[in-house]
C-alpha cells in the first residue's frame, strides 16, 4: 500500500502487468484487516503514511497470529537514514526498497520474499510431520513396553511351575522314570530354566531402562560374591569340562557396596559367557584383585575374543555377536546389556580386552567401600 494514489496505481499496473494479482489500499487502517481477508503471500508497505505509519501496520501484523508469517516489504524514500531501515527490520520487516521504486529492484526483491516464505511453508510442513511422527513412535514405544512387561509377568509364574513339577517328576515323587525319561526332564529343564532367565532379563531390562530397579546396598565382601557366583556355574562348567580357576589372595576381603543379589547376578553373567564361548577343556580364569581403592574382576577366557567392532555393540540390549556359543548354548543377547547397567549403579565399569594368549577378558572395577581406614 501507499498513500499516493498515482505511485499506489503505477505499482499495481507494473505487479498486475507481472502476473501477480494485486490488492491496493491508500489507509494504512485497512491493512491489517485486508491481510487478513487476502491471506496475501507479501505485503508492500509505504513507511510514511498519515496517521498509523508502516513501521506500526508492520507491528500489528506481526503480532496477530493469522497475519505474522506473511514478509513485509517497505518503501520508503528515507533511504540514507540507516536508522529508519534498521527500525524497519527490527518490527519484523522482511525488505526495504528505497523510493523512486526501481522496477527490477522491486521485482527481484519480492521474488526474494516469496522465495523465502515457500521454504518456510516447506519447512514448517516438514517440521508438523516430523512432531506427529515423533508423537506416533512414542505412543508405539509405550505401549511396546507395556506389552513386554505385561508378558513378562504373566510368563514368570507358569514357568516357575514347570520346574517345580518336572523336579517332582524326576524324583520319581509320580511313579518311576526310566534312565531315558530323566535324560529328557532334563534337557526339558534346561529349556525352561532358559526361558525363565529371558523373562527375569527382559524384567530387569524393563526396569533398569525406567529407573525403577531397586537396589539393596550394604558392605559386602566381594570375594564371597565371586565365590558365590562360580559355585553356581560348577555343573556347567564341568559339562564342558571347563576349569573355573579363581585366583585371589585366600581368605582376603574385599569390602564392596553392593546389591549382593544383583551383583552375583553381574559375575554369574560373565562367568556364564565365558564358560559358552569357551572351547570344551580350556580353562575359564577368574582373578580378584584390588588396586588404588578400587576391587578388580576379570574374568578370562580361551575363547575367539570379541572383535574390537564389536566391543561397545555388545553392550546394547539384544545383541548378539558374530561369536557363538560352542556347545549349541542358548542366548538372547541381554546379558551384557543388564551388566553394564548394573555395574553403572554399583559406580563401576565393564571394560572388554584381549585375554592373555588370546581370548576374551571382561574387566569390571568397582569402588573398594570407604571407611576411615581402608584406601
Ligand atoms: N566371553 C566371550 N567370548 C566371546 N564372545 C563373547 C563373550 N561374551 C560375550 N560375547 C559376545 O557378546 C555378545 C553379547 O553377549 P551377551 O549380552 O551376554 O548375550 P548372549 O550371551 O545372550 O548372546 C554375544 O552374543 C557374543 O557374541
Ligand atoms: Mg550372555
Amino acid at each position: 500500500m501507499d498513500d499516493d494514489a498515482d505511485i499506489l496505481e503505477i505499482l499495481r499496473m507494473v505487479l498486475v502487468a507481472e502476473g501477480y494479482e494485486v490488492v491496493a489500499t491508500a489507509l494504512s487502517s485497512e491493512v491489517v484487516t485486508l491481510v487478513e481477508c487476502e491471506r496475501p503471500d507479501v505485503v508492500l508497505l509505504d513507511v510514511a503514511m498519515p496517521g498509523i505509519d508502516g513501521f506500526e501496520v508492520c507491528k500489528r501484523l506481526k503480532a496477530r497470529a493469522s497475519t505474522s508469517e506473511v514478509p513485509v516489504i517497505f518503501l520508503s524514500a528515507q533511504h540514507r537514514n540507516a536508522e529508519v531501515i534498521a527500525q524497519g527490520l527490527e518490527c519484523g520487516g522482511h525488505d526495504y526498497v528505497t523510493k523512486p521504486v526501481q522496477k527490477p529492484e522491486l521485482l527481484a526483491r519480492i521474488r526474494a520474499a516469496l522465495r523465502i516464505r515457500l521454504y518456510e511453508n516447506e519447512l514448517s510442513l516438514k517440521n508438523a510431520h516430523l512432531e506427529e511422527l515423533n508423537d506416533q513412535l512414542k505412543r508405539l514405544l509405550e505401549r511396546h513396553e507395556e506389552y513386554l512387561g505385561m508378558a513378562s509377568h504373566d510368563l514368570r509364574a507358569p514357568l516357575m511351575s514347570l520346574v517345580g513339577y518336572s523336579g517332582l517328576l524326576m524324583d520319581g515323587a509320580y511313579g518311576p522314570v526310566s534312565p531315558k525319561q530323566v535324560q529328557i526332564i532334563r534337557r526339558f529343564r534346561i529349556l525352561v530354566s532358559y526361558m525363565s532367565s529371558i523373562v527375569a532379563n527382559l524384567l530387569d531390562l524393563e526396569s533398569l531402562e525406567r529407573g525403577s530397579l531397586r537396589l539393596y546396598m550394604q558392605r559386602e565382601d566381594l570375594a564371597s560374591i565371586l565365590t558365590e557366583a562360580i559355585e553356581l556355574h560348577g555343573l556347567a562348567a564341568d559339562e564342558k569340562e571347563v576349569s573355573l580357576a579363581l585366583e585371589a589372595a585366600p581368605g582376603a576381603e574385599l569390602p564392596i557396596n553392593a546389591d549382593r543379589n544383583r551383583m552375583v547376578q553381574v559375575l554369574s553373567n560373565v562367568i556364564a559367557n565365558a564358560i559358552k564361548y569357551s572351547p570344551p577343556k580350556q580353562p575359564v580364569r577368574i582373578a580378584l584383585q584390588r588396586h588404588n581403592g578400587r576391587a578388580f574382576v576379570r574374568v578370562a577366557d580361551r575363547g575367539p575374543g570379541i572383535p574390537l567392532s564389536e566391543r561397545e555393540r555388545v553392550f546394547q540390549p539384544f545383541f548378539q555377536g558374530s561369536n557363538r556359543p560352542s556347545n549349541g548354548e542358548k542366548g538372547a543377547g541381554l546379558g551384557l546389556c543388564i551388566v553394564k547397567q548394573l555395574v553403572d549403579l554399583h559406580g563401576g565399569q565393564v571394560l572388554i580386552q584381549d585375554a592373555l594368549g588370546g581370548g576374551t577378558c571382561v574387566e569390571i572395577d568397582l569402588p573398594v567401600f570407604a571407611t576411615d581406614d581402608s584406601s
